[in-house]
């Protein structure tokens, strides 16, 4: 079998400065660490998802893709390439159209989750200046401020948890000013925070250990959120990853449970990874990564799958196997609503 992973051009000229660099980083690493253990077991390609590269597929004669494409524009760029995949009939590792086009936009997601009755946090969409002066003044806060599609906390800063409202419309202006529209305004949600890796579909799920990020360490004068600064290490501080988290059987019981529920909720497929806090106790969903990053050590759900015993080797192979069940079961999947 032939897989190809297909991967972005740059992003760094749709998004300007430190977090447009970092991303086009993070993801050359990715395919370094990816091709690695693809190539031992198959013949494998990199391709670059550019305006060719439906021919080089084609030429190549690839069997399936391992898709690691995040798209550098537009609202649904997450999606773009499963779509053109999907007309070129050429199977793909991942989520779907649907899956990417419901969580990137966690907006969106966030209506689904209230939906099926699965806890997330509250939120107002902003998608033009306009919209600030509808705003209540004597709405509850803190709230967190950040933009539906972006990912790595990109649009997160250290002034995105807001006190009042002046704040709140700088903040919201800066970030209309970077980011597709809508910018969220979320109930800030206070607890213990935990990623749930998921890999599979459907009734085929199972979920690696539970991963917190604790902010324990940090001093009092950060907020206890993953901003972009903390994520770049801020002034030296870091948040601390425990994995597995210490956690009692019930609560474990319920933060897998809703992460399996908000995972089928959006359709997602193969893996995933599931944001959640603690709010009294109870689990919250704040968005799903359709996409994880797969950095080796570095990323949480290749964290997750060392401490699960399958390690990175496992976690890649346990992707392309789920894709494979997949598309050798096409039909049947399409029956189930
Ligand atoms: N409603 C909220 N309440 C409390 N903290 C929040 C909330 N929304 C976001 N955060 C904080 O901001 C961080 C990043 O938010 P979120 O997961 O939505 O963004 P992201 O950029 O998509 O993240 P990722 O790194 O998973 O791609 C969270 O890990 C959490 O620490
Ligand atoms: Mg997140």
């Amino acid at each position: 079998m032939k897989i190809a992973i297909l991967i972005d051009q740059p992003r760094k000229n749709y998004l300007p400065g430190e977090e447009g660099k970092r991303e086009d980083i993070q993801k050359r690493k990715v395919v370094r660490d990816v091709q690695e253990v693809i190539s031992k077991r198959f013949k494998c390609i990199v391709v670059t998802a550019d305006s060719n590269f439906i021919l080089k597929l084609q030429k190549e004669q690839v069997d399936m893709v391992f898709n690691l494409c995040n798209g550098i524009r537009g609202e649904t760029r997450l999606a773009q390439i499963p779509a053109i995949l999907e007309f070129f009939n050429i199977p793909y590792t991942g989520s779907s159209i649907l899956g990417h086009t419901l969580s990137i936009n966690k907006a969106v997601s966030s209506r689904i989750f209230k939906s099926k009755g699965i806890n997330t946090p509250n939120f107002l969409s902003i998608y033009e200046e306009a919209d600030l002066d509808k705003l209540e003044e004597d709405m509850d806060f803190p709230v967190i401020i950040k933009p539906a599609d972006e990912g790595s906390s990109r649009g997160i800063h250290q002034d995105s948890l807001v006190y009042e409202i002046e704040s709140l419309r700088k903040k919201v202006k800066e970030e209309l000013k970077i980011y597709n529209p809508p910018i969220m305004i979320n109930e800030y949600i206070d607890g213990r925070e935990f990623t749930v890796g998921v890999l599979g579909y459907r009734n085929d799920m199972q979920t690696l250990p539970i991963l917190e990020i604790s902010y324990d360490n940090l001093p009092d004068h950060l907020p206890k959120f993953s901003s972009f600064e903390l994520k770049c290490h801020y002034d030296g501080y870091r948040s601390e990853d425990i994995c597995p988290a210490t956690l009692d059987n019930e609560l474990e019981k319920q933060i897998v449970d809703t992460a399996k529920r908000a995972y089928n909720a959006l359709d997602i497929k193969d893996y995933g990874r599931v944001d959640i806090r603690l709010k009294n106790g109870v689990p919250y969903v704040l968005e799903i990564n359709s996409l994880p990053g797969l950095v080796r050590g570095y990323s949480d759900i290749t964290k997750m799958a060392e401490a699960a015993g399958i390690g990175y080797e496992g976690l890649i192979y346990s992707v392309i196997n789920s894709a494979l069940e997949r598309y050798s079961s096409y039909g049947k999947e399409n029956d189930v609503v």
